[in-house]
């Protein structure tokens, strides 16, 4: 069972989770629309970004499993300014 961070809140998720179920875990949501748990992962949207530690640019939630001693962050501004720019809107925010 990984254990990672998810906006400082330190979890710990079944094997093979992957980020926007890990997140839960941690009592956040990561905004998502092309993303169902009971259907393949499709990967289209990009509106599920988080930015992980150590990586050179935010990734898609949905399909990133969750990793032992990963450090995710979900509100970074990198990460708004791709959610906007997927929707076109500046002035979108997920709170
Ligand atoms: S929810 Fe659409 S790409 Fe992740």
């Amino acid at each position: 069972m990984p254990r990672l961070t998810v906006n400082g809140k330190q979890i710990e998720v079944p094997a093979g989770t992957n980020l926007i179920e890990a997140a839960r875990h941690a009592g956040v949501e990561v905004p998502h629309y092309c993303y169902h748990p009971s259907l393949s992962i499709a990967g289209q949207c990009r509106l599920c970004m988080v930015d992980i530690e150590k990586a050179p640019r935010p990734t898609i939630a949905c399909n990133t499993v969750a990793a032992d001693g990963m450090v995710v962050l979900t509100e970074t501004d990198r990460v708004r300014e791709t959610r906007c720019a997927r929707r076109g809107s500046r002035s979108w925010s997920s709170t």
